[in-house]
């Protein structure tokens, strides 16, 4: 199943879960636990580094096992958060690591920028949009190749997406 948590300003509540900008220059560091530390962190700020990033993504997608479709899916999905930070955000960084949630396995995204953010969330991610319109299709579709995927942003401060692929 796919699931996705936004976090928006109006009418949120708690601040916790927003992302400063200090946490995005190192994101979720509190959330690495021992031996599961960061595989690659790609720094993106041209498309010579989301192919960069692609690269590294597909090699550790295959070292984890994943199957070639799998693979492919993995690497749209980091390649089309990374094209953002360079359109969008201009610098920024992905990680690629692996993750476990009890014996279940698998490779975790993040992709961290502190760009102008996303105002509408929402509307961006709305069922329906996938497939409408070509200007509004990298993040739908990117939900949809992973397993979760979690958009954390705020308007002048910054984006930071968390995704999923487990093994099985
Ligand atoms: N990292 C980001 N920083 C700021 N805005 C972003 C970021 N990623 C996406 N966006 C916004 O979300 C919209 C939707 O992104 P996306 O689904 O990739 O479609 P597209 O890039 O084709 O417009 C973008 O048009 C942009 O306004
Ligand atoms: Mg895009």
């Amino acid at each position: 199943m796919k699931v996705m948590h936004t976090k928006h300003g109006a009418g949120g509540g708690s601040h916790r879960g927003w992302v400063s900008a200090e946490t995005l220059k190192n994101p979720l560091p509190e959330e690495v636990p021992q031996g599961q530390e960061a595989a690659a962190r790609v720094p993106i700020l041209s498309t010579a580094d989301v192919v960069a990033a692609r690269k590294t993504c597909r090699l550790s997608a295959m070292e984890a096992g994943f199957s070639d479709a799998e693979v492919t899916s993995i690497v749209t999905a980091i390649s089309e958060v990374a094209r953002n930070i360079v359109e969008y955000a201009h610098s920024g960084e992905v990680l690629i690591k692996k993750t476990q949630r009890g014996t279940r396995r698998g490779l975790k995204i993040i992709a961290a920028d502190n760009g102008p953010g996303i105002r509408d969330v929402r509307g961006i991610m709305e069922p329906g949009v996938f497939g409408n319109r070509g200007g509004c299709m990298g993040l739908s579709r990117a939900k949809w190749l992973m397993d979760t995927f979690d958009i954390v942003t705020k308007p002048g401060r910054g984006t930071t997406i968390t995704m999923v692929k487990w093994l099985d």
